[in-house]
């Protein structure tokens, strides 16, 4: 089969732009070669001969030998803006570029219809584990009951370095940046935003429907402290920030973003580090578990390498959920078992919002609470209250039939 020849494009030359120069240079099976790369600073010093290097976005998207545009910028505004001039224009786009994408997916669905030209973006979710072509391609019939685990590299490496090393939040959290692994605001990770975008594509792919990012919850591991950390050592536990989004009895599907303690059991409780890790639970092959690097220059150049090299066999996505299923319904619908901590002065106020609690403890100083709660009152409360909450359990419908409440609150 003759492969199409690769004439690249490539917007953005930072951390995963160099990455990916490298790769290629390693990569002589693949037939491509970067033609012109459009940076904005023109005063930075690079690592290659300048020569390589434009300033004008249009002398790559009007650059009629150039098949194929890699953006890989920062800035999810302008990202869009040079993604979808290239469709118009005829050309394929590889992005990593998450926040776009979530932000614009139902567009650039379109854009990719009219003008018949693919547009991938593996390495925007979970970098090197190669999750969405398997949504795509394996999973196409299987009826996919949830997606969950952890998503964002930079808030696993900080939790594990907190807990593991006992370095400060801040120290980890620079660490995480100078590895490359935060983004450059990076609230994006911490806040658990950079999460829910992911979770926002995996979800269309695993699913179908496109959500916009305001209608999936996120909470962040801003508010963790080490007392949190304390208590999840004690009880063999490990926080993780855990996105999630599954089908209900009713057919309705629940996402969110929240921090989890995990169990020793689960397989999530060994992925740790810069690692991300996915579940996918099956009707007929049960659960299946995918682990790999989640940030980083060369994990994530290995994704736009691969969606690179999909291209030069015509590949695009087919968005089989989506077409299949036009009327998927996502709600807040969800009942979560929480352990929530706050300074002992809102201990009332806090448990008011809970279904029922199962235990509470207070020093004088700081208290927690445990028990469960709805979705829906679990965001007004981190809406509402200065205080960290971290899911125990999603309790699902055929669980509450077959459980008792009452016994299920009773320990962690
Ligand atoms: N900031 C992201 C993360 C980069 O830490 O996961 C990879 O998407």
């Amino acid at each position: 089969m003759n492969r199409k020849k690769l004439n690249i494009g490539l917007f953005g030359f930072g951390c995963v732009g160099y990455g990916l120069y490298q790769v290629l240079e390693k990569t002589p099976t693949l037939n491509a070669t970067i033609k012109t790369i459009c940076v904005k600073d023109q005063n930075k010093p690079r690592p290659i001969p300048q020569e390589h290097f434009t300033f004008d976005k249009n002398a790559i998207l009007c650059d009629k030998d150039i098949n194929v545009i890699v953006e890989l910028i920062d800035n999810a505004d302008e990202a869009f803006d040079i993604v979808s001039a290239a469709l118009r224009a005829g050309k394929a786009v590889v992005t990593a570029n998450k926040k776009m994408i979530a932000e614009h997916l139902a567009e650039l669905i379109d854009l990719q219809y009219e003008y018949k030209v693919p547009l991938l973006y593996e390495a925007s979710c979970c970098a090197s584990i190669p999750i969405l072509r398997n949504l795509e391609e394996y999973y196409d019939n299987e009826l996919l009951e949830s997606v969950e685990g952890i998503v964002n590299g930079s808030t696993n490496y900080i939790l594990t370095k907190m807990s593991a090393e006992g370095q400060s939040y801040q120290e980890a959290l620079s660490q995480a940046q100078a590895k490359g692994y935060a983004e450059s605001n990076p609230l994006l990770d911490t806040g658990g935003f950079d999460a829910k975008y992911k979770l926002l594509i995996l979800s269309a792919h695993a699913f179908g429907g496109v959500l916009k990012p305001q209608d999936i919850f996120n909470a962040g591991i801003d508010r963790i402290s080490h007392l949190e950390q304390q208590y999840a050592k004690e009880k063999g536990l490990k926080i993780k920030l855990i996105a999630q989004a599954f089908r209900k009895g009713d057919g309705t599907i629940s996402a969110f973003v929240a921090p989890r303690f995990i169990r020793p059991s689960d397989k999530l409780y060994q992925v740790d580090d810069v690692y991300n890790g996915v579940t996918l639970k099956t009707v007929f092959s049960e659960d299946q578990f995918f682990v790999g690097k989640g940030a980083g220059a060369y994990p994530t150049a290995s994704a736009v390498i691969s969606d690179l090299s999909a291209l030069t066999y015509d590949y695009k996505y087919e968005y089989k959920k989506i077409n299949q299923n036009k009327h998927v319904e996502y709600n807040n619908d969800v009942l979560l078992k929480i352990f929530a901590s706050c300074e002992s002065d809102y201990k009332a106020d806090v448990a008011a919002y809970f279904e029922e609690t199962s235990e509470q403890f207070s020093n004088g100083k700081h208290s927690y609470t445990i028990g469960t709660i709805t979705l829906s009152n679990y965001i007004k409360l981190y809406g509402e209250k200065p205080v960290s909450l971290i899911v125990v359990d999603t309790i699902r419908e055929e669980e509450l039939e077959a459980i008792n409440i009452n016994e299920l609150v009773a320990e962690i």
